[in-house]
Parts: C-alpha cells; sequence; structure tokens
C-alpha cells in the first residue's frame, strides 16, 4: 500500500509542482537519517527517482516551446542573470523592476528568466496584482503568506501560535478552524498598529529564507495598493537581497509609487530597473520571420506590420497570427485594424502619462 507520502507526491507531480516533491522528499530523508538512520523504503526512493525524470523532462519541453517563441531582449535577460547569479553565489545583488507599456513583453522575460531557475535549490513564490485590487489593503501579499503557511505545513513545523493569530487578522489563510476569533483580541488588535502585524510578517519571511533563499515574483505593481507596496518596500531594506531575490513588472508611468520604489530602490542599490522599450523596425521583421517560421516578408508587408505594431510585441502576436492563419496581410479588415489601432492608442496615451 502506498504511504501518505508517496500519495502526497505523486499529487504534487501531477500539478506540475516538482519542487514541493523534493522538499517532502529531502525532509522525509533528513528525519529518517536523524531519527533512526536509515533511508527511505526503495517504493518511495523509486517513485522520488521516477517524478524526478518528469520533471527534467517537463523542463526540456517548456524550454523548448520557449525557445521557439521568445524573441531578442538578450541584453535585459542579461542583466537579470547576473543579478540572480550574484544572489545565487552569495554576492551582493540587486532585485529587479522590469518596466514597460503593456504588451511590451515583461512577463514574457519573467517567465524566460523562471525556466533557469532550479526550483530545488530555492523557494520561488509568485504573486500578481489586479486592477479591482487597488482598493484593497495588503492584497498582494495574500497569496505569498497562504504559501509561507503551506511551507511550514510542508517542513512539519507550526508557526508559534501567538504569531499566526496575529498574521490572521490580515491574512486569513492563517487561521485555522482551531483559532477561534475572540472578540477581546479584535479589540487588541485594533489597537495594536498595523506596522506590529507588518513585523511578524517581515520576521516570518526572514526565518524561511535564513534556511533556504528565496526568490519573490510580483507581477503588475502598478495596480498594487500601498500597504502592499510599503511592505515589499520594507522587505527590500530589511533583506538588500542577502537570501531573498525580487523581480517585479510594472507599467511605465501608470503608478507614481513604482517611481518611487525605483529610485529608492537605486539610491540603496537594492533595486535595479530595467526598462523593456519596443523593439525596433530591423528586430521587429526579424521577430515576424522567426515567428512565421522563416518566411521572407515582401517589403511592402514589413513597412506594414511595423506601421501598424510599432513594434510592441502584444500587436505583433495579433497580426502575425492573423497572417499565418490567411497567408496574407490583406485580410486585415478596416475593423481590425481600427480596432488594433484605437488599442495602440490607448497604449501609447497611458504610456505619455
Ligand atoms: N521577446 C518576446 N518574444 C516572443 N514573444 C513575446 C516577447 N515579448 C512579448 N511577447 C508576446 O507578446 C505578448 C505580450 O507580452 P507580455 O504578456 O509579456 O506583455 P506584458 O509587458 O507583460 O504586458 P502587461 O503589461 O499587459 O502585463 C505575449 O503574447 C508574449 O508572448
Ligand atoms: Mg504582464
Amino acid at each position: 500500500m502506498k504511504s501518505f507520502i508517496e500519495k502526497l507526491m505523486e499529487l504534487y507531480a501531477l500539478d506540475r509542482k516538482f519542487n514541493r516533491c523534493i522538499e517532502i522528499y529531502q525532509q522525509l530523508s533528513e528525519t529518517l537519517d536523524q531519527e533512526l538512520g536509515i533511508e527511505p523504503d526503495v517504493e518511495t526512493t523509486r517513485l522520488f527517482e521516477k517524478i524526478m525524470k518528469e520533471r527534467t523532462a517537463a523542463k526540456k519541453t517548456e524550454v523548448e516551446k520557449l525557445d521557439y517563441f521568445f524573441f531578442g531582449r538578450d541584453q535585459e535577460y542579461n542583466e537579470l542573470r547576473m543579478e540572480f547569479n550574484a544572489f545565487r553565489t552569495g554576492r551582493k545583488a540587486q532585485s529587479l523592476l522590469i518596466t514597460g507599456e503593456a504588451g511590451i513583453g515583461k512577463t514574457a522575460l519573467v517567465n524566460r528568466f523562471i525556466q533557469e531557475v532550479d526550483e530545488s535549490k530555492c523557494l520561488v513564490l509568485r504573486t500578481s496584482c489586479f486592477q479591482a485590487e487597488e482598493g484593497f489593503y495588503y492584497k498582494a501579499w495574500d497569496e505569498l503568506m497562504n504559501a509561507v503557511s503551506k511551507y511550514y505545513d510542508h517542513i512539519g513545523e507550526s508557526i508559534p501560535s501567538a504569531i499566526r493569530k496575529m498574521i490572521g487578522y490580515l491574512f486569513p489563510s492563517f487561521i485555522s478552524d482551531e483559532f477561534e476569533v475572540q472578540e477581546y483580541e479584535f479589540e487588541k488588535l485594533d489597537i495594536i498598529k498595523n506596522h506590529v502585524v507588518e513585523r511578524a510578517v517581515l520576521d516570518l519571511v526572514q526565518r524561511i529564507s535564513d534556511r533556504i533563499p528565496m526568490i519573490i515574483f510580483v507581477e503588475d505593481i502598478h495596480w498594487m495598493d500601498r500597504m502592499s507596496l510599503a511592505l515589499f518596500k520594507s522587505l527590500l531594506m530589511k533583506n538588500k537581497n542577502k537570501s531573498i531575490f525580487m523581480v517585479f513588472t510594472g507599467r511605465k508611468g501608470e503608478y507614481d509609487p513604482i517611481e518611487k520604489i525605483a529610485a529608492e530602490g537605486s539610491q540603496y542599490g537594492t533595486l535595479r530597473r530595467i526598462c523593456l522599450e519596443r523593439f525596433s523596425f530591423d528586430e521587429t521583421i526579424a521577430f515576424a520571420e522567426t515567428y512565421l517560421e522563416g518566411v521572407a516578408l515582401k517589403e511592402g508587408v514589413k513597412s506594414q506590420v511595423f506601421k501598424e505594431t510599432d513594434g510592441n510585441p502584444f500587436f505583433m502576436v495579433e497580426i502575425l497570427n492573423h497572417i499565418r492563419a490567411n497567408r496574407s496581410f490583406q485580410g486585415l479588415t478596416p475593423k481590425m485594424q481600427d480596432v488594433l489601432k484605437s488599442r495602440m492608442n490607448l497604449l501609447s496615451d497611458s504610456a505619455k502619462k
């Protein structure tokens, strides 16, 4: 019969959360070794090895897929890698803020980079901000705190109940059924300022990163609520990229706090900004011809592709898919061109702000 550990590993593998499988297996090996001086049994080890093979295969196909789609951005990609390598090898490193207009390829660059990260050697956490959340408090931290809570579950330790309760007021996933929230505690917490809870949050994250280096990806910070942003700034100041490496993405010029976090980061040397620009004419054509698998575009089509897209990859992909399906630029109806153009204008306006 399969052990609980094996079932858990299988579930995570199905979910492609291979790093969780590694954590579980390592924890099991360590505990068995320390407590009994033995190794995990043959079945469990065989399952672990099977999952690691699946992981390698999955990574390979992802990279292959990605190589096909990802174009250019060599300089920006190398900057990211350079900082991450510095972080990984314990040298002084800077976290990164990737900015640029909508559709310029911020997420594409981050995704490309994530493929390089060996998730068995660090804990990778990811959170995104959404437009509707700007008005909420600490929304961007919800997902992270959820992951923190799960991490403690996985390593089989519990977060001290006082801290758990305190953090639970801001992040409900921290309070499980065993803690009934008492009214008097609410009153007490009204008096305790937010910064006490914030400190508990920072301490907890720091504590995890003392055990395993942590990478935090935060998408679309132009929609981030101010409390969340302040907390990320504190984390950056406190940790100074020693055990936590962060990568933020955000649309340029849409939200002043981005400028503040960038300015502060460069003043203290904790955060470096990478600004993604539109592709040039030549790059746009090279992108297009690669995307269309080596088709050589006619001069007229080249200039039209550039005119319609202005070198923004989001629009390039839209138009190129159309060309691929219809084998011509012509079928791009005036209506479709209008829609694309008005979206383009929207982008340029917001980028100008
Ligand atoms: N360097 C690239 N190579 C290939 N495709 C790209 C590249 N950059 C962007 N794309 C494609 O362009 C589209 C938009 O890119 P992406 O989602 O990364 O933009 P973004 O900057 O994150 O936009 P937003 O601000 O809306 O989040 C996607 O389909 C993406 O795959
Ligand atoms: Mg994006």
